[in-house]
């Protein structure tokens, strides 16, 4: 069988070339979008290079979002510009993509400097021995939940430590609300456009589920009950303060009524607030407007760093013991010497000198974008890590994503996010925190104003 071989030509390495080669196959139609790609040993052989030159070439295309690499199987064409939340990696800096895909938080100096000095500040003694190579409670140690509490409160977030359940951070928080709310086959409901993580879980646990309709003031509570009348569902997952992906604020008004028909229809919520806003910008939290079925989910992946997977759950009493099922069937426990990592990194004060710096940042990037995409519909929060662009009319989100994959910039179209089968709107999400540093940002921009200000002519694709 003769298998896809790129005539090789251009300048650079040659992975680089093979990379290139694979982008313009897509793009003149020669790979389809789910074509496999060959194998790389084969194409390696018919190439007379390496393997590792292939693996590298196929890591290339797969960054700037062309294909995908499905593990067992091989590699893909890629649906153009949606990122499928299974083959999410994240590899900043080893590669000339700017990649503006991930919420990821920027780099700072004082995170850094904080990380080493609560390192520095672990006792080496038999009292860490004892806490950290020991088996601990599921829901956390009592000292690390009261440290959790007290922060939480003096950000705004209220809660008690014996409501706290510690976690691995917000995917665990999801994988753990889910699985104590919902059994195999029930309904959850989330906003239309929803956090991809969620959409992966609920698929895991084999749940149904209902799309709802959102808009400018966050979920559409009007439409809720027509919806369940319709399609019954046992909990709703929902992101008050910063929907992520179109950035929206849940209002008050709809916060009241969302309680409402919560406890009318017996209805749990899922609050996410992984992704935190300062104080101003947030609203009454849903836990403290229906404390007895809300679980909230809190993370520090997004404030102190990803890699250290600490978050906490805060979970109405009745829930408390199903949650700690979930977790020891998962981890037994939140490992007790990072949790003790991220408490003396709170306890210090250190932790809101990078939340303090990384507002300051984010800030000033947020004034980048809006300056760099001048008459582009872009919305975004003080203190978020995301613009959600809406693409003037005749433009379509997977192909602009596509040329500026091609032009080295990665973002994520609205079809990544989709919750059931409806057209996604023509709209980006562009992560203005994730860019290395702020010359980045800048060229980034510019390529996307470029871009956007200039489609390709009009051309028929059919008849
Ligand atoms: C809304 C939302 N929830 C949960 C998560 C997952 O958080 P974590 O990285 O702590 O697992 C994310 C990550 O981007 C998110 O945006």
């Amino acid at each position: 069988m003769t298998i896809w071989t790129p005539d090789l030509s251009g300048d650079g390495p040659r992975y680089r070339q093979i990379a290139r080669a694979i982008a313009d196959a897509i793009d003149s139609g020669a790979l389809a979008t789910g074509e496999k790609l060959p194998p790389q040993r084969r194409l390696a052989h018919a190439l007379g290079v390496t393997p590792g030159t292939v693996t590298r070439a196929y890591a290339e295309a797969e960054k700037a979002g062309r294909v995908v690499a499905r593990v067992g199987s091989g590699t893909y064409v890629a649906e153009p510009g949606t990122q499928d939340f299974t083959q999410i990696r994240v590899d900043r800096g080893t590669s000339d993509v700017i990649d503006l895909g991930l919420a990821l938080p920027p780099p700072l100096a004082v995170r850094d400097s904080g990380f080493a000095r609560a390192l520095s500040a672990m006792p080496a003694d038999a009292t860490l021995c004892a806490t950290a190579l020991d088996y601990q409670p599921p829901d956390g140690m009592a000292r690390h939940r009261t440290v959790y509490a007290e922060w939480m409160t003096a950000l705004g977030l209220p809660v008690a430590a014996d409501e706290l359940i510690v976690n691995l951070g917000g995917m665990n928080g999801i994988f753990a609300a889910l699985s104590a709310c919902l059994q195999h086959g029930e309904r959850i409901a989330a906003e239309r456009l929803t956090y991809p993580g969620l959409i992966s879980v609920a698929a895991q646990l084999g749940l149904k589920t209902v799309p709802l309709a959102h808009d400018g003031d966050g979920l559409d509570v009007d439409a809720l009950a027509a919806r369940h009348a319709r399609q019954p569902f046992s909990a709703l997952y929902v992101m008050p303060e910063h929907q992520n992906p179109t950035t929206t604020r849940l209002s008050e008004e709809r916060r009241a009524a969302l309680v409402d028909f919560a406890r009318a229809h017996d209805v749990w919520l899922i609050e996410d607030t992984v992704q935190f806003l300062p104080e101003a910008e947030r609203g009454t939290p849903l836990y403290r407007l229906a404390p007895e079925r809300t679980i909230l989910l809190f993370s520090i992946s997004k404030m102190l760093g990803g890699g250290l997977r600490s978050g906490v759950m805060r979970v109405p009493p009745v829930l408390h013991a199903r949650v700690e099922t979930v977790i020891r069937n998962v981890s037994w426990m939140p490992p007790p010497l990072i949790v003790g990592l991220v408490c003396r990194w709170i306890t210090s004060g250190d932790a809101d000198a990078v939340l303090a710096a990384q507002w300051d940042e984010l800030a000033e990037r947020r004034r980048m974008t809006h300056e760099a995409l001048p008459g582009i519909d872009v919305a975004t929060r003080a203190g978020g890590f995301f613009a959600w662009i809406r693409l003037p009319p005749g433009q379509r989100a997977a192909a602009t994503a596509t040329r500026l994959a091609a032009q080295g910039v990665r973002v994520t179209a609205a079809e990544s996010f989709c919750l059931g089968s409806e057209a996604a709107p023509q709209a980006l999400r562009l992560c203005f925190s994730a860019a290395p540093d702020r010359a980045e940002l800048v060229r980034a921009l510019a390529i996307v104003n470029q871009t956007i200000a200039s489609p390709p002519a009009g051309a028929w694709q059919t008849i």
